[in-house]
């Protein structure tokens, strides 16, 4: 199996590019079974695993996919041939619960496997079923599936209020709810970028939706949608990443296409760290120069759905403050238990004490080289972080929750000066 050998100690310095979003891209490919036509979708992140899974999920229903150079992905569903998202596939990416909506509105029937329990929490479905079921759809839940049957001439519009804000529930009910007869109305929708990304989508497919990035979406259902093309936007988990890696090396990074506005919380605690950021241009995808400080500043943070400090970058940022001047504290709102990169990061010489949702830590001047193991995939992110900060060599093992999420991390990072290069064995 693959694993990382990291030399910390260099100061990361140059430019990177930023790979087309993952979260953004998982559900968009899903959303393509909702039209019998074409969707070109460009700047796939198509090395990443969990793209591929979902590719190949699609192509087990009926979808036709060719995968060009470039990330260039056209995607055509003529008929859907199967209605089932199997629990072998489910089970390895979590997402896979996307394609319930879209199979739902398209076909009138899904059989999807219960995604089940995850590393970093319950992570239920409870809010998606619901969703659909104010569509009118019936559900069951049988051998660990859900059977989900619309109402004969398929599903209605109707309110959809969710209990909290959740993204995939919210992208399931878009994407059931464009093809609903009648008006729909998602209240408690999450606002994240990936859902703008995924209306843009819909609406350049011929969908009827307005307030997409608000908590409250209004979807006039349509008869039938037609082909489009559609180009990734930047990942801002990744572009997060390198900002994160950069603060912590005191590095001097440029990115190239950097979406600042859907990084507005990082970057302020970034800035509150001791970061120099210059944002150089105008658009949503500027160049972006940070400059870390010698040691980071050590801030608070509290992670919420979006606009707020996202969930995603939490395990990033405890790796720049554990390196940080004074002690800082970290809580997690979003998921019960996310915080199973302390105890790695303790290995490197981190101090932190973790009490229920809360993370105490205390900013050290020096990490060592240890092996380490990646329980998640923004855990892996945070101890690849750390690694480039300590004292000699750390091996990170179980680097495939990277590689789900992270397009050539390594290679982008060696471009920066980094010591870091992928082993197997
Ligand atoms: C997405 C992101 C993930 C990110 C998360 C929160 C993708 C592919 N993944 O995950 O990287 O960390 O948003 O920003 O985009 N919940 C329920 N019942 C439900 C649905 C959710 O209780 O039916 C809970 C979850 O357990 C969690 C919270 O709601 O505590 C938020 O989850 P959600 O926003 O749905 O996360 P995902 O869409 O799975």
């Amino acid at each position: 199996m693959d694993y990382l050998e990291i030399h910390g100690g260099a100061t990361l310095a140059g430019e990177v590019k930023i790979s087309g979003a993952k979260n953004a891209t998982l559900p968009l490919i899903a959303a393509t079974l909702l039209t019998d036509e074409t969707v070109h979708l460009r700047g796939v992140p198509h090395r990443l695993v969990d793209v591929q899974t979902m590719t190949r999920l699609l192509v087990g229903l009926g979808c036709e996919a060719t995968q060009r150079s470039g990330g260039r992905f056209d995607l055509t569903t003529p008929e859907i041939e199967q209605s089932t998202a199997s629990y072998d596939l489910v089970r390895t990416m979590r997402a896979s619960v996307l394609v319930l909506g879209p199979l739902l509105a398209r076909h009138g029937e899904a059989h999807v496997s219960l995604p089940g329990g995850c590393a970093i929490g319950a992570r239920p479905v409870d809010q998606h079923l619901r969703a659909m079921e104010r569509l009118g759809a019936k559900i069951q839940l049988e051998g660990g599936y859900v059977i989900a049957q619309a109402p004969k001439g398929g599903l209605k519009g109707g309110t959809i209020v969710f209990d909290m804000v959740t993204v995939g529930g919210t992208e399931n009910a878009l994407m059931a709810a464009v093809l609903a007869k009648g008006t729909s109305i998602i209240e408690n929708a999450a606002r994240e970028p990936e859902i703008v990304e995924l209306a843009d989508l819909l609406i350049a497919m011929g969908a009827q939706i307005e307030g997409a990035g608000t908590s409250v979406i209004r979807v006039q259902g349509v008869s039938s949608l037609h082909g489009c093309t559609h180009t990734v936007r930047p990942d801002r988990i990744e572009a997060g990443t390198m900002l994160c890696a950069a603060a912590a090396t005191g590095g001097d990074v440029h990115l190239d296409r950097c979406p600042t506005r859907a990084l507005d919380s990082l970057i302020a605690k970034l800035r509150e760290a001791g970061c120099k950021i210059k944002i150089d241009g105008e658009g949503d995808y500027p160049s972006v120069r940070i400059k870390g400080p010698n040691r980071p500043n050590a801030v608070d943070v509290t992670t919420a759905a979006h606009p707020g400090f996202p969930t995603d970058m939490q395990a990033q940022f405890m790796a720049v403050m554990a390196v940080a001047k004074g002690r800082s504290v970290i809580q997690e709102t979003i998921f019960e238990n996310r915080f199973m990169h302390a105890p790695e990061l303790q290995r490197l010489g981190a101090d932190i004490v973790v009490h229920g949702n809360q993370a105490v830590v205390r900013g050290t001047s020096k990490l060592s080289g240890a092996p380490v193991t990646a329980s998640d995939l923004r855990a892996s992110a945070s101890l690849v972080i750390a690694a480039l900060v300590a004292e000699g060599e750390t091996t990170l093992r179980r680097i495939y929750h990277l590689d789900r999420g992270y397009e050539l991390l390594e290679r982008k990072l060696q471009r920066l000066g980094a010591k870091i290069h992928r082993r197997h064995g």
